[in-house]
């Protein structure tokens, strides 16, 4: 159906100006000053929408989600189908998932299994193939992908010792190939070796809940990730993505490097705009649940509410490039138990056979947050910490063009038809209660932000209307990457 939106605000990464726009099929094909594109000289078919007071945008691209994940004894709680249902109401159109292999599995059936879950959704995707081992069988496997199935990322993890962390030799093997191929490397930056002796010793010393998560991976921690991972960029040449950055001297390091040559970009993720380490220190003794904290365990972990307003800054001095999620939902009554079983619950003993004492190493790590991160960004341009340009250059547009998207993320002709119609003064506020992610809470219960997407539409189709999906939704397809 075409489709002509009217009387908008047209908002870019570099524009702010009104007019209207015309997209046939799956294309955006005109740009008009208002007023100029008569639908009289347009097909009958045309659906006609009045954008007046509303912000039109690229849809929104989430660089960093988890949604097919097996991790720390469990799986995340969203599927495709819940979790890009969440996307889209949050007007992000496209999100990008990080395939994670364990060590002995193979990258191409990783990613022929990420790649077949991922088309049960309902937006577009596509991914970061996650290294977690090298080897020379790995090593053509990655090649394969590259070259037969467009895949332009990698990701590693420096962190999540015996698991997914990988080893300064294939830390270097995968920047030299990345290298080699032109593709960019996202890395998980915190010292392993750190991390592990720091949790041996809080645990030894009975410092076992979700409180001591934060303190066991401090900023020193996460700073030395980001300047050893810079380091094998330079080495290697290659170039870079640090993923969740969550403090001030992890974006100065990159920073660093940058003014030396290091083509290294970096994100930070909505938690840690929105929240501080206090949440999760929350518990019985400040009135919520014995165990409220582990909701709030990621990693790296929440920090003070002064990183919090460095990266506010960060963002709106262009240190800080992308904003995702790291959407990794994990039930609050089973799936973070898991790391401070309440004995009396039949349901912690179903995850905690044993009985196992409470271990904050133990908990899920992870927060939901597909569906509201352009909504809570938003609330910095309503306070005047971000200017229109940059949420949209940090939603959308900055991921669009570091990872190839190169049908996405832009309001011009020949771009795909998705679009966020955004009204900025209707208020929402968050609950578990109503949120579309299959998660039993929200980090971010009773928030209101000023703002919410009330049309979305996704390569010309409409899928959210009246800030709601629509019945009919088709599958998403893979985003092409170039
Ligand atoms: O705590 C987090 N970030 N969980 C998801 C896995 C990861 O490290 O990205
Ligand atoms: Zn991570
Ligand atoms: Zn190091
Ligand atoms: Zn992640």
């Amino acid at each position: 159906m075409p489709l002509l939106i009217q009387n908008a605000r047209l908002v870019t990464a570099t524009s702010d100006q009104p007019g209207d726009l015309y997209a046939e099929g799956d294309k955006i094909t005109t740009l008009a000053a208002p007023g100029k594109l008569d639908p009289a000289d347009l097909p009958k078919s045309t659906t006609v929408i009045d954008a007046a007071g509303k912000l039109l945008m690229p849809g929104f691209i989430d660089p960093h989600v988890h949604i097919h994940l097996p991790f720390m004894g469990t799986f995340a709680k969203d599927d495709h189908p819940t979790a890009s249902r969440a996307a889209l109401v949050g007007g992000t159109t496209t999100y990008l998932e990080m395939v994670c292999p364990s060590r002995d599995e193979q990258p191409l059936e990783a990613y022929e299994l990420w790649r077949d879950k991922a088309a049960t959704g309902v937006c577009d995707y596509g991914f970061h193939i996650g290294v977690t081992r090298f080897d020379d069988d790995v090593e053509q496997q990655l090649r394969t992908l590259v070259a037969d199935h467009g895949q332009r990322s990698f990701k590693v993890f420096l962190a999540y010792k015996g698991a997914f962390g990988v080893t300064d030799d294939e830390l270097y093997n995968v920047c030299k190939l990345a290298a080699e191929l032109g593709v960019i490397v996202t890395a998980h930056c915190e010292n392993a070796e750190l991390v592990a002796a720091n949790q041996a010793a809080l645990l030894a010393a009975g410092k076992v809940g979700p409180e001591w998560h934060e303190p066991s991976r401090p900023v020193s921690v996460e700073t030395e990730g980001v300047h050893h991972f810079c380091t094998f960029l330079e080495m290697t040449g290659a170039t870079g993505y640090i993923v969740h950055t969550s403090c001030r001297d992890a974006v100065e390091i990159a920073m660093d490097f940058r003014a030396r040559g290091v083509n290294v970009a970096v994100e930070t993720v909505i938690p840690y705009l929105t929240l501080d380490d206090t949440y999760a220190q929350r518990n019985a003794s400040t009135g919520h649940d014995a165990f409220e904290g582990a909701k709030y365990v990621m990693s790296p972990p929440i920090r003070g509410v002064e990183h919090q307003h460095y990266l506010w800054h960060a963002l709106a001095a262009g240190h800080v490039h992308t904003l995702g999620t790291d959407h990794a939902p994990f039930d609050f009554a089973t799936q973070k138990h898991i790391g401070c079983p309440d004995a009396s619950k039949a349901v912690d003993a179903q995850f905690n056979p044993l009985g196992e004492p409470s271990d904050f190493t133990r908990i899920p790590n992870g927060i939901p947050s597909i569906e509201h991160r352009a909504d809570l960004l938003y609330q910095g341009v309503a306070d005047g910490r971000i200017t229109l340009q940059q949420f949209v250059a940090q939603v959308s547009t900055n991921a669009a063009d570091l990872f190839g998207l190169h049908t996405k993320g832009h309001l011009a002709p020949g771009y795909d038809a998705d679009l966020v119609l955004y009204d900025p003064d209707a208020p929402k506020t968050i609950s578990a209660q109503t949120h579309h992610m299959a998660t039993d809470y929200s980090g971010f219960e009773g928030v209101t932000h000023p703002g919410h997407a009330t049309h979305v539409f996704l390569r010309g189709r409409a899928v959210v209307e009246d800030g709601k999906l629509v019945d009919e939704l088709s599958p998403g397809q893979a985003a092409p990457r170039g």
